[in-house]
């Protein structure tokens, strides 16, 4: 095998294509699929030397397999991150990287809009573990520093967030959190879901935060067809990470690894079309009579559109994503006969994918939440949540023009 070359020169396409070895071994250019759940060892020294924690023998799979460690390596250079850890889904690798930075009687500072599961999470098991989560308005991040205490062991935020596309300023969060911190004499570690950005549109990580945790189902993933989740971070958090990870279960499948590699090779290619097609179809949406309001952080519109173009599309990278939701003139009903009508966008859940995607949040990120839970997340009935895919920009126009009206 020839000598490593790390290639810091190289932009995010050309990272996200070859990882981390540009041209490693002269042997197939598609990554081998090693799917196996365990693995024989030369002799018994083997094991010694695995118990010892040597990384290159290979003992059983939920630890470790060489296909989910070439798509870390690769995550890694994608994410700007030290060292990442793939895990089964991104509800894995959000509550094991949570798991692993908090214990019983400590809190968590979060923002009150979040995915469905993760908020859930935060109401109904992590206070089973005696964990507590407070939270502190986006707008309001200057009033952070009230809520840390001698307890307080991290801060969690989702931005944009889903499904009304809010965001948090992740600059000034990370100031007002090393502020805060300096009272107790303690990092407080910083965790971004960065599901919906991706780190093509946006890398907390360069912006101060400690920990990014991302669904790889949805753009990274990119076709539908796989569930996974990553966290990225210091060789130290990935390894406190796994050691949850390996007791709770939540290990990444080598043939997912292998159809994640797969898709990394077209990441940057599909992100950058989505993001150009769904500030076209905001746009569009923004003026067609039968829409009362569009939520994209790309358009000037929107009320966090200078956080947008500070940490998002304006600042070197590459835009402001493929999720618009639009809310309707006409309330649920409206959202529902919409939704049903559409022939190219599909009704399902989900994003990130080739197909454009469409959904009601009250009937699925945010199902089962109480009307003030709703309010709380900025939800409404007669919102339609949109995953705008890979199809040409006017037979997506043509077919939400059609089904608005139908
Ligand atoms: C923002 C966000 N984070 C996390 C998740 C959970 O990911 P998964 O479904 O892969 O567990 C989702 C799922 O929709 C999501 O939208």
């Amino acid at each position: 095998m020839r000598k490593q070359r790390h290639a810091p020169v190289h932009g995010l396409a050309t990272r996200a294509i070859h990882g981390v070895h540009l041209h490693p071994y002269q042997g197939p250019v598609a990554p081998p699929l090693v799917q196996t759940s365990t693995y024989r060892f030369a002799n018994s020294h083997d094991a010694v030397r695995s118990a010892q924690g040597d990384p290159d023998v290979f003992v059983y799979t939920r630890y470790h397999n060489p296909t989910v460690r070439q798509a870390q390596e690769h995550l890694a250079e994608v994410m700007g991150a030290e060292k990442t850890l793939l895990l089964s889904s991104g509800m894995a690798a959000i509550t094991s990287a949570i798991l692993a930075a908090v214990e019983t009687g400590e809190e968590i500072i979060s923002t009150p809009a979040l995915y469905g599961g993760t908020y859930r999470f935060f109401r109904d098991i992590l206070p089973r573990h005696g964990i507590t989560v407070r939270y502190v308005p986006p707008d309001r991040l200057e009033t952070l520093s009230k809520l840390v205490s001698s307890s307080t062991r991290l801060v969690y935020v989702e931005t944009p967030t889903n499904p009304t596309l809010g965001l948090v300023d992740l600059k000034l969060l990370v100031h007002e959190v090393r502020k805060a911190q300096r009272r107790f004499g303690r990092r407080i570690p910083i965790m971004v879901d960065n599901t919906f950005a991706t780190s093509r549109n946006q890398r907390p990580l360069a912006l101060g935060a400690d920990i990014v945790v991302e669904s790889a189902t949805k753009y990274l993933g990119g076709h539908s067809d796989l569930i996974a989740g990553v966290v990225a971070g210091s060789a130290r958090t990935i390894a406190e990470t796994h050691f949850q990870m390996k007791y709770y279960g939540g290990c990444a499948d080598p043939f997912v690894a292998f159809l994640l590699l797969r898709s990394l090779k077209t990441f940057a290619l599909r992100v950058d079309r989505q993001n150009a097609s769904a500030l076209a179809l905001a746009e569009f949406l923004e003026h067609h009579p039968r829409v009362r309001r569009v939520y994209y952080p790309g358009l000037p519109s929107h009320p966090h559109h200078a956080i947008a173009r500070q940490q998002m599309g304006g600042n070197g990278v590459s835009g402001y994503g493929g999720m618009v939701t639009a809310e309707l003139k006409g309330g649920l009903r409206a959202a529902v006969k919409t939704c049903d009508a559409l022939h190219v966008a599909v009704n399902a859940m989900s994003l990130g994918g080739a197909e454009t995607l469409v959904s009601i949040p009250v009937y699925s990120s945010h199902v089962n939440m109480s009307s003030r839970e709703l309010r709380q997340h900025g939800v409404t009935p007669g919102m339609i949540r949109i995953s705008v895919g890979l199809e040409e920009i006017e037979d997506l126009k043509r077919d939400f023009d059609a089904a608005l009206v139908s």
